[in-house]
């Protein structure tokens, strides 16, 4: 078979002729169709991330394809199902505490590397293996739609961040780095979910307009000024009530201040959830008042990526129509042209943009 093929950190992919995947017991093989690529994939690809990834490599984070072969233990899956292969990998020989390798893109810790080392490959070639787990049906679509469906890859991430606040129908989410494609992917999701309201809190302002042209009524910019108390006062006044819960998507080179504005505008036993790489890169911390967090019974938690039946649940969002994916404008690349398709990446970033590696 053919895949994109990473030498070295630095070097430009390589469309070549690889040994394809064979599977075992609990592994399901997948041809791809179609593989988003990531607005920082060049990052990824250059070491500029410092994202643990082995070279060589055929990198590729998550993809639409058909089931190929499903492994001895596979009770449902068929031959030419549809699937999303989810890059979320977790080991299981610790069901509390899985250790987690995003396949084909980076790890988390000495456990995520030892399970990188086996599933290390990714989606940008013909074929890929991926755990049974990952493999995850998603029902009949278009196949001129699958590169489309490629925008589960950011949505299902926020979808993770608003299914662990457990978001109910009828309430109020404010979302923090609104204008970014973490951010915009929320404020979609949060909305199929049947939120009343979702708060865009976000410096651009032509974004911000570009959000209220697409969500009406339920999507309220906020202008935020940098000024924290002044931007936590603002917030709370843009909606005649209570702010449930908070959503934060603000990228390493922002200011926890600006988090910490944000987090303090819920309203008492509200939840925030952090998921954006604030303090990464250092600077200061978030330093949330304790007396706050005490008397107001706010729940605060983090999360990377979801749990694995957030998958079906996404599907059945966009299956149902409540989730619009041609909200997405997506941009198709031939392998061929892989690094072409990872510079495009890279300049066209934002919200609703999706490039995509048209494999099959
Ligand atoms: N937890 C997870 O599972 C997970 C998964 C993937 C990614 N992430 C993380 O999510 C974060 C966001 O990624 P992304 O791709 O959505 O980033 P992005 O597209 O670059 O968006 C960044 C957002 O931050 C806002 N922002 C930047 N500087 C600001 C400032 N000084 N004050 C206020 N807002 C500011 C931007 O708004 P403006 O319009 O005002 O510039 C924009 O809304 C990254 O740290 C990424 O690593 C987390």
């Amino acid at each position: 078979m053919k895949a994109a093929v990473l030498t070295k950190l630095g070097a430009p992919l390589a469309w070549q002729d690889v040994t394809p995947p064979a599977i075992g017991t609990g592994e399901v093989l997948v041809d791809v169709h179609s593989a988003p690529i990531l607005s920082y994939a060049n990052e990824v690809f250059s070491g500029a991330r410092r994202y643990l990834i082995p070279t060589p490599v055929i990198p590729g984070c998550g993809a639409i394809g058909k089931v190929r072969e499903v492994g001895p233990d596979a009770t449902k899956l068929k031959v030419g199902d549809w699937v999303f292969c989810d890059p979320t990998v977790r080991s299981r020989d610790d069901a509390l505490m899985p250790d987690i390798t995003l396949q084909g893109w980076s790890a988390r810790g000495e456990g995520g590397q030892m399970l990188q080392r086996y599933f290390r490959d990714g989606t940008f070639g013909e074929q890929v293996r991926v755990p049974t787990e990952n493999a995850v049906a998603i029902g009949q679509i278009d196949p001129a739609n699958a590169s489309q469906w490629c925008a589960l890859n950011t949505l299902l991430i926020a979808y993770g961040g608003l299914l662990k606040m457990n978001l109910q129908a009828g309430e109020c989410l404010l979302v923090s780095g609104a204008t970014g494609n973490f951010g915009s992917a929320t404020i979609i999701t949060a909305l199929a979910m049947g939120a009343r309201s979702v708060i865009a809190a976000g410096r651009n302002q032509a974004v911000l307009d570009d959000l209220k042209g697409r969500f009406g009524n339920r999507l309220v910019p906020v202008k935020l000024t940098g000024d924290s108390e002044r931007d936590t006062d603002t917030i709370k006044k843009s909606v005649a009530w209570p702010i449930d819960a908070v959503l934060d998507f603000l990228p390493p080179s922002v200011e926890a201040a600006v988090a910490r504005a944000a987090i303090m505008a819920v309203r008492p036993y509200g939840r925030a959830v952090l998921m954006g790489g604030v303090g990464m890169l250092g600077g200061d911390d978030l330093a949330l008042p304790y007396p706050w967090i005490m008397r107001n019974n706010i729940s605060i938690h983090g999360q990377w990526m979801y749990d694995s039946a957030a998958v079906t649940g996404m599907v059945r969002l966009v299956h149902s129509g409540l989730l619009d994916l041609e909200q997405f404008a997506v941009t198709e690349f031939s392998p061929q042209d892989v690094n072409e398709a990872v510079a495009h990446a890279a300049s066209n970033a934002g919200p609703f943009k999706l490039t995509a590696l048209k494999i099959k």
